[in-house]
């Protein structure tokens, strides 16, 4: 068996709305299309928009709302039965059972999200949180792709957690406003807190700026950010993801390989993101 890679990124910010979700999927849609890697998406998020965009994309709204939702999600990794005596078993699934293609992007498949992973956040222990690692490990997922993306919901949560201990490398994406520094720094916390185990192992791969605008008065609001004590610490992207109508409300949905009037800055960044990949080092070093 070859050394499995580390290749599982999670894109990560304590700030909701930023952009993560349409940074994963358009990075992970033209990775797949024009470089011609093959990616698997995680959706960690209980929002579940990654889902609702891909099951769009592949025509399987219907699909989802009467199958999927119920067998084919995340939340099956994380399942547990209760037995006839009492105990508390781990349920196993196998990555077939609800790892989603399609030929309308053969490269690119998905694990669903679930509303219902709401529920599950109070209901897990410590040792569950290992349980994506350990799917991923068991099944040599890593070798399978070049890349695993894992869309993260903004907060601080058990599935946050889960995913930052499955991950080899973190990506922030960042819109500039006055909270900015407030999701990175809290960000930087959670992250910070989780290295205190010798065995947590992770990277940024850096800081990627979305939604942005061609605004004056953000270019002070960007360099008090950047001159920020933590924020200084992270490599911030040269290239970014501009505000762009259709990808706010675009009939094709917020996926910039859809969009010809998108698809360039998403080029620059796909460029850049592999030389960030390239560049940095195992996890944790
Ligand atoms: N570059 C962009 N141009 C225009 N609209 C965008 C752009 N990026 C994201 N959006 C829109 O901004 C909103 C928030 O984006 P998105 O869902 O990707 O953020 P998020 O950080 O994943 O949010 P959450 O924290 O809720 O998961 C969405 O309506 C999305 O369509
Ligand atoms: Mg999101």
């Amino acid at each position: 068996m070859t050394n499995p890679k580390n290749n599982v990124i999670s894109f990560l910010n304590m700030k909701g709305g930023v952009g993560k979700t349409t940074l994963c999927l358009s990075l992970a849609y033209q990775l797949t299309n024009d470089y011609d890697k093959k990616i698997l998406i995680i959706d960690m998020d209980p929002q579940f928009n990654a889902t609702q965009t891909m099951m769009e994309q592949y025509n399987l709204i219907n699909d989802y709302l009467d199958d999927y939702r119920e067998k084919k999600t995340v939340k099956r990794i994380f399942d547990r039965k209760q037995t006839l005596a009492g105990s508390v078993e781990e349920e196993s699934v196998e990555p077939d059972e609800i790892i989603i293609s399609s030929d309308i992007n053969s490269n690119l498949d998905i694990i669903c999200g679930n509303i219902d992973l709401i529920f599950e956040d109070k209901n897990q222990d410590s040792v569950s949180k290992k349980r994506l690692d350990i799917f991923l490990k068991k099944h040599n997922l890593r070798n399978e792709y070049d890349f695993i993306f894992i869309d993260c919901p903004p907060t601080i949560s058990f599935f946050t957690d889960a995913s930052l201990i499955a991950s080899d490398h973190y990506l922030i994406p960042v819109k500039i406003d006055k909270f900015s520094t407030l999701g990175v720094k809290m960000l930087d916390n959670v992250v910070g807190l989780m290295k205190e185990d010798p065995d947590f192992r992770i990277n940024c791969l850096g800081i990627i700026y979305t939604l942005q605008e061609d605004q004056k008065k953000l270019e002070g609001i960007r360099e008090v950010f950047e001159e920020n004590s933590i924020v200084s610490r992270y490599n911030i992207f040269d290239n970014g993801m501009k505000k762009h109508n259709h990808l706010l409300s675009g009939e094709r949905g917020n996926i910039a390989y859809n969009y010809e009037e998108t698809k360039g800055d998403m080029l620059l960044i796909c460029n850049e993101f592999l030389f960030a990949y390239e560049q940095v080092g195992e996890p944790g070093e």
